[in-house]
């Protein structure tokens, strides 16, 4: 038993294991016979390719001896930083078939002890799933080859981010969460400052196509929500 574990009270297993709920094996060995008894039945579909249950037992074999290569251990904790794809359930096997132990890192958890507090919810964190799912697809959206990707456009249009919400996470780490600019990186947006003159057609275009430092948001955000933040802007550059 690891340190630290509290240990199931001693009659509620025996209880699980006459009523044959429990059978002292390991996950591994749980999910070796169905691997065995499925091996042809299809277990996963991502991005378009199927695997049987025979191939996650096989890639998740050959990962599990790639792992221990590196120096993997049993009972070694591992933290697994991966989106919801394949790759997770080849690794999340392959550690169960070497004896390590897979920490769940969600971002809704956090990770305690460290700066990654959580952001659910459901764990005292400030987001609900739909933001957190907002939140992710607009990081993807940031990714290089994102433009090509249909899933990643617009990731936020139905977000129901306010014009606020949206600048926020979208361009506040360059002008500043209060549109005063942050020195060497953006001008100043807000009161007093030169884009107060600008016409609502340049700042359109300024957002949806970028310039010579700024990223371009045309594709990220939708027509109406650039729309939305050019208001708060006005909104904001008017005092309110
Ligand atoms: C990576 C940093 C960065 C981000 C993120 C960014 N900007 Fe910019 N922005 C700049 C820089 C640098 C300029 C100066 C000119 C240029 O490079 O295009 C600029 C210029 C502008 C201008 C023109 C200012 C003027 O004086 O005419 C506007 C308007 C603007 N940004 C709005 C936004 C909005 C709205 C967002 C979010 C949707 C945003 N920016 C996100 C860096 C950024």
């Amino acid at each position: 038993m690891l340190e630290g574990f509290v240990p199931f009270p001693p009659e509620f297993a025996k209880r699980y294991r006459e009523k044959g709920y429990w059978h002292d094996k390991s996950l591994a060995e749980e999910f070796a016979a169905v691997f065995r008894q499925y091996a042809d039945r299809v277990a996963f579909i991502d991005r378009g390719k199927a695997y049987t249950y025979a191939d996650v037992d096989r890639i998740s074999n050959g990962l599990a001896l790639n792992l221990l290569e590196l120096g993997l251990r049993p009972l070694d904790r591992v933290v697994v930083q991966l989106p919801n794809v394949i790759e997770f359930v080849f690794l999340y096997f392959a550690l169960q078939k070497i004896g390590c132990i897979p920490i769940a890192a969600l971002v809704t958890h956090g990770v305690p002890g460290t700066e990654m507090v959580a952001y659910g919810l459901d764990f005292g964190g400030p987001l609900s799933s739909t933001q957190i799912r907002a939140v992710s697809s607009y990081l993807r959206s940031l990714e290089e080859d994102a433009a090509a990707n249909p899933l990643w456009r617009t990731p936020l249009a139905d977000s129901n981010l306010s014009g606020r919400d949206l600048f926020n996470m979208a361009c506040s780490r360059c002008h500043g969460t209060d549109l005063s600019g942050v020195d060497d990186v953006a001008p100043a947006l807000g009161p007093g400052s030169e884009s107060v003159e600008d016409s609502h057609h340049r700042l359109m275009t300024q957002i949806a196509d970028g310039g010579d430092e700024m990223p371009r948001f045309g594709g990220v955000l939708t027509l109406e929500q650039i729309e939305m933040v050019v208001a708060y802007l006005r909104q904001v550059q008017s005092g309110g």
